[in-house]
């Protein structure tokens, strides 16, 4: 996988880089092989694990496996600017898509647009500014994700929902044990 990966980011143009870092996600996933040692499946107690897998020498890229018990989900966020490929591993999960609309009074005002339930093999790639979503487990049943970002991203923001829009809110990212 880290040889493909290595291959795709030598593209200099990002939506060919993103295509590239989608095939082999999904290549590698619907080989069917159980290539995620077990340490980095488990869940975690309070929200949903994030456990990075690799990180390029070179920082062009990080891949990281996110693990999703019942319920657990994430607030809407953005990805620092970084473009993203995420592939379902096991499970199923619910992606739900958002366009920002602008800025009233400092609030955000974001529009759903699209909700996609993903399976196996199932990827999808963001380019910011177009990269708002929200993700959450399906089922009753733990889910994995594996991510591939544009670099290893430490913060994000989030967007929390208050009356009249969506409050940007900066989240410092940290990896489970
Ligand atoms: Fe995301």
């Amino acid at each position: 996988m880290i040889r493909m990966l290595d291959e795709a980011v030598e593209r200099q143009e990002v939506h060919g880089c993103c295509t590239a870092v989608k095939k082999t996600l999904e290549h590698i996933v619907n080989s069917g092989e159980d290539f995620i040692p077990a340490e980095y499946l488990q869940t975690a107690p309070d929200r949903y694990a994030r456990r990075l897998l690799h990180l390029d020498p070179r920082q062009r890229y990080s891949v990281l496996v996110m693990v999703w018990d019942k319920d657990q989900g994430t607030s809407l966020h953005d990805h620092a600017g970084m473009w993203c490929v995420e592939c379902v591993y096991r499970g199923r999960i619910k992606v739900t898509s958002y366009s920002c609309t602008g800025i009233n009074e400092g609030l955000h005002q974001f529009t759903p647009e699209l909700e996609v339930f993903a399976s196996p093999g199932e990827a999808g790639a963001l380019i910011p500014p177009f990269d708002h979503h929200t993700l959450a487990n399906a089922d009753a049943t733990p889910a994995v994700t594996l991510h591939v970002y544009g670099g290893e991203m430490r913060w994000c923001d989030a967007f929390v929902p208050v009356e009249g829009g969506y409050q940007m809110v900066k989240r410092e990212l940290a990896y489970t044990q």
